[in-house]
């Protein structure tokens, strides 16, 4: 079996039905059939690469074959943004009268997903601590349907045990689901711990540029079909263009990732010693609380770190970190993540306010908290425009 850095340069090929070494654009909205008897089997079949743009295309067909073979699935779909794959996912599970488990910590709107849209149509979702494993199993009620887990966790960065939430699915014949888009398949394979369904906003590390919004769902045959046919009625298809510029991206995966966990690892460790920073989350560190977990399922940590500025107080905090954000050059302060270039966000002002408004909500972000999306510049030069912006 090919190994992942081939994977990602051949897999899907064979959709790519022309001479052209790489696989051109399929800007069409819909395809010729010969005759009615292969217009009648094209319109009938599941994921047809070449029937109409809604049901499938080359390009998209060529980027799931390839996520589908990293996360170890038989079978993806790509969407048009990480939130249509989560949403479809999800709606692909359950119906009125069911019940969700979930973390207290996911990325927003995810959250806003399944707390105020789910609810509206009567089903259920109960939060926990996803550093508490008994937390899961305690929240199992018998209309259950769904795990769902975030790791690491936006914008936290806290860690949930995928050993113990893949036993606990099977054991109570609960699907479980991974929104794996902080890891990346390159640190973390959630299928080698039995997780049923991988979710990612593929616009962050699978696309790797800043040039494209899209989704993916994994999973068994099976279940990729049921999703695909909600996907037909939600309509979110990804474009022939981004699935390209995503199959651009994912070429370069490993290598990308690779240097990311070595410069974040490289920076929070630098930044560690700052005494203007009061804390460093970044899962690499062997002092981080969940360190040993996250060597555990993970093959690397992510360019994914927090850290939280001095300050007698949340004033003086907002300052210092606004004062950060402001010098330095390299680190764009831009939401999203995951590209090839770092980019720091200040998530109190990001989602601070829409926090407040929620009800019972147990997110709390310090107002001295910055997220930093470390990307592939030169270690040197990432160091010292920290140094020159805490000065
Ligand atoms: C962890 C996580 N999941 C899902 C999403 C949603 O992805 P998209 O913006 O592609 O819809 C994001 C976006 O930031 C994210 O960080």
């Amino acid at each position: 079996m090919a190994k992942l850095e081939t994977s990602l340069i051949h897999e899907g090929e064979h959709f790519n039905t022309t001479k052209s070494v790489v696989t051109p654009i399929f800007q069409t909205s819909t395809y010729l059939a010969d005759d009615i008897d292969s217009f009648a089997h094209a319109a009938a079949a599941t994921k047809s690469p070449e029937f109409y743009h809604r049901h499938g295309n080359p390009n998209s067909s060529q980027a799931a074959a390839l996520i589908a073979k990293l996360e170890k699935k038989e079978d993806a779909l790509v969407l048009a943004t990480g939130m249509a794959a989560i949403s479809t996912a999800i709606l692909a599970v359950v119906k009125s009268g069911d019940h969700i488990i979930a973390q207290n910590a996911h990325y927003a709107a995810s959250l806003t997903f399944m707390r105020d849209f789910l609810l509206q149509y009567g089903i259920e979702v109960t939060q926990v601590d996803q550093t508490d494993n008994q937390a899961f199993e305690a929240a199992i009620q018998s209309n259950t349907k769904l795990i769902f887990v975030e790791t690491p966790s936006n914008p936290n960065l806290d860690i949930t045990d995928l050993e113990y939430i893949g036993k606990l699915g099977k054991e109570h014949g609960i699907l479980t689901m991974i929104d794996n888009t902080f890891a990346s398949p390159i640190n973390q394979v959630p299928a080698d711990f039995g997780i049923d369904i991988i979710v990612h906003s593929a616009t962050k590390y699978l696309g790797g540029h800043s040039d494209l919004t899209a989704g993916a769902v994994c999973g068994s045959a099976a279940y990729i079909e049921k999703v695909w046919r909600r996907s037909l009625l939600l309509g979110a298809s990804l474009s022939p263009f981004d699935s390209w510029l995503l199959l651009r991206g994912l070429k370069t995966l490993a290598l990308r990732v690779r240097q990311i966990n070595e410069n974040a690892l490289a920076l929070a460790q630098w930044l560690e010693k700052q005494p203007t920073i009061k804390k460093v989350a970044y899962v690499g560190l062997s002092d981080h609380p969940q360190h040993a977990l996250a060597k555990k399922q993970m093959k690397g940590f992510t360019g994914m770190l927090a850290i939280e500025v001095n300050g007698k107080d949340d004033a003086e905090q907002f300052q210092r970190a606004q004062t950060i954000l402001n010098r330095l050059k390299f680190f764009h302060n831009a939401v999203s993540l995951g590209g090839v270039e770092s980019l720091i966000t200040h998530p109190a002002s990001m989602w601070g306010a829409h926090q407040a408004e929620k009800k019972g909500n147990q997110l709390s972000f310090s107002k001295g908290l910055l997220r930093i999306s470390v990307g592939i510049e030169h270690i040197d030069d990432l160091i010292s425009d920290f140094e020159e912006a805490l000065a």
